[in-house]
């Protein structure tokens, strides 16, 4: 019998990815959303890649009620938590909000979890956590160096709080996982990245600018101690993201402890400027792009070692950056 299944946050780029790969494995899921950060359409596209209506729920994690109603209706075995809000400059701009916001949903998901006895949890986690780490590619015993922002210290409090609720109880099961650089659509297009208003993040940048709705790409910064002086990151196909979560759905039982932590990424540093010309490479578009100073908070280089993920989720990434960079360019043209 296969696992049933909570998503919450599961109209958002990663929850629809990873809903899509455990409808086609034949998973019984249910998504909740409030849509504060994330759009209706996305709901449609995965209705349409897996023929199947997902059932789905309107509600914020922060309303101990509407949980209460979805976990008494269903009796799931899994909850995935990807609800949160993941923008490191408004969580600069707006501290309260991120910690309100990303905090009280991880409480009293927990708490209506151990109501209900529901004692699976995948937690969407960050390298963030990590900060700049001294050793790269960084392992998952990587100390947390202090949060270059709120955002990333919800992460951080997040994993601490799970740690604890682990340790004072004796049933609940946790796997954070330590997402690298998400980037890529789905490849029929259908479901992709959505970002409101200006982007933040690399990726959706370079395609919006090459799509002629911005007028050109930044570099924030070629004075890193990096090989190109731009900083460099670990870019992972949301499409293999979206499988790691599947690995966790089927390997939480045979953790070697109740609380374990993943890094998913690729293993492979790419550097910014290395990614705008691979950009262009791959898709033949022009891309309008300079170089500009650094941006405030940012980390000069971290990629993962994945080898954690691979010993015990028997997980590993499997999508090039050339193909990740194919099917964001495919999405952003039919949105266009
Ligand atoms: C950060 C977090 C990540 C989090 C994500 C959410 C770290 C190491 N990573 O990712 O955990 O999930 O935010 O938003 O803290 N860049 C440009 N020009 C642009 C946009 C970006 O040069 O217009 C550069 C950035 O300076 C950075 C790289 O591209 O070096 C990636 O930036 P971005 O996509 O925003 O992600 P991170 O900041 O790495």
């Amino acid at each position: 019998m296969k696992k049933r299944i909570l998503l919450t946050g599961g109209a958002g780029y990663i929850g629809a990815h990873t809903a899509v790969e455990l409808i086609l494995q034949g998973y019984d899921i249910l998504l909740i959303d409030d849509f504060s950060k994330s759009n209706k359409a996305l709901l449609t596209g995965i209705e349409k890649i897996t023929n199947k209506c997902p059932s789905f729920q309107e509600g914020d994690c922060k309303d101990s009620k509407f949980l209460e109603s979805i976990f008494s209706k269903n009796k799931f075995d899994t909850v995935i938590h990807f609800a949160a809000y993941k923008s490191v400059k408004e969580s600069v701009q707006e501290p309260l909000l991120y910690y309100d916001n990303n905090l009280r949903s991880m409480t009293e998901l927990l708490r209506a979890m151990n109501n209900f006895a529901v004692n699976e949890l995948i937690f969407s986690s960050s390298c963030t956590v990590y900060g700049q780490p001294d050793v790269i590619p960084v392992d998952e015993t990587a100390p947390f160096k202090r949060a270059e922002s709120p955002y990333g210290a919800t992460k951080q409090m997040c994993e601490r709080l799970l740690e604890d609720v682990v340790l004072a109880g004796e049933k609940l099961k946790v796997i954070s996982l330590r997402y690298f650089n998400p980037i890529g659509a789905h490849p029929s297009a259908l479901i992709g990245e959505l970002p409101i208003g200006v982007p933040d993040n690399l990726v959706p940048y370079v395609t919006q600018t090459a799509a002629g709705l911005r007028e050109k790409l930044t570099i924030f910064g070629d004075d890193y101690s990096t090989p190109d002086g731009s900083c460099l990151r670990d870019f992972i196909h949301v499409m293999d993201l979206a499988q790691a979560h599947v690995s966790a759905v089927e390997k939480i039982d045979s953790m070697p402890s109740r609380n374990e932590a993943f890094n998913l990424g690729t293993g492979e540093g790419v550097s910014v400027l290395g990614l705008a010309r691979k950009f262009i490479e791959v898709t033949g578009v022009k891309l309008n792009y300079e170089v500009g100073p650094r941006r405030p908070g940012d980390i000069e280089k971290v990629y993962a070692n994945p080898a954690k993920a691979k010993k015990l989720l028997g997980w590993q990434t499997k999508l090039t950056l050339e193909t990740a960079l194919a099917d964001a360019w495919r999405w952003q043209k039919q949105l266009a």
